[in-house]
């Protein structure tokens, strides 16, 4: 069984979107385990990012991971091109604009083309709406951001619903993944690792003129890594899961 450590998904929201081939050099170099895509439709958010055509490009930019985070109203209409792309994961808001058939459509579309499925939660909404597709997901993306911009502040408060998908997940046969997703940084790790995250998304953090994203990569996963190990010695129920 390989040992848990954190891993981090670079967001290149706030990339500079005129030279991502750049962006993604410097990222594999400072480290990142992951890519991770944000999509917005203008709709589900109010700001409008890419498609699946530039989820493709990144496809053929680098061997890294893809995790494509939707932020659109309507994913399952949209999903059959964005599994095109071949990204590894496809992850959509259960506050989307679909039925919950639809979305336990969307999800198994997605396992059916041999990818990882998810769901995210916004900061506002109960994790409890996650629970009826538990056994459709291997990621559930925890928002401690409102979703639509990077840069914004982590939000401590939706923090707690990690532990409750990580708890579940175990349940749910342990292989899924928590994402942790909005305001991650050297100064939020320890408490995103003290509940629970598996995966830490990273964005606007890795993008600081004058700081190194190589550091900034470095000791986000030291520091998650200190607080999950603090949160198994308390026994909070963010320990980290069995087996
Ligand atoms: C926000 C996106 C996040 C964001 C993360 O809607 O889903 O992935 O880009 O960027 P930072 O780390 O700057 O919050
Ligand atoms: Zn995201």
């Amino acid at each position: 069984m390989m040992a848990w450590r954190p891993l981090i998904a670079a967001s290149i929201l706030t990339a500079d979107f005129g030279h991502l081939d750049r962006a993604v050099r410097k990222l594999e170099r400072a480290g990142v385990d992951r890519l991770h895509l944000d999509v917005m439709d203008g709709h589900f958010v109010p700001n409008l990012t890419f498609g699946p055509d530039i989820v493709a490009a990144f496809r053929r930019l680098t061997s890294l991971p893809l995790d494509v985070h939707l932020m659109i109203a309507e994913p399952a209409r949209y999903m059959d091109r964005f599994l095109d792309a071949e990204p590894d994961t496809v992850t959509f808001h259960v506050e989307a604009a679909e039925t919950d058939d639809s979305k336990a459509g969307a999800l198994q579309s997605v396992r059916s083309a041999g990818r990882g499925a998810g769901l995210a939660v916004s900061p506002g909404t109960p994790i409890d709406l996650v629970r009826p597709f538990l056994d459709l997901v291997d990621v559930v993306m925890v928002m401690t951001v409102e979703p639509g911009f990077g840069g914004q502040r982590f939000m401590a408060d939706a923090a707690p619903k990690m532990s409750v998908a990580s708890a579940w997940l175990g349940e749910a046969g342990g292989q899924g993944m928590v994402h942790v997703d909005g305001g991650v940084n050297r100064d939020t790790a320890a408490l995103a690792g003290r509940w629970g995250a598996d995966v830490y998304v990273v964005g606007s953090a890795l993008f600081q003129r004058g700081q190194d994203a190589t550091d900034e990569v470095r000791l986000v996963r030291e520091r998650a890594w200190a607080g999950r190990m603090e949160s198994s010695l308390e026994r909070t129920p963010a320990g980290p899961r069995a087996g």
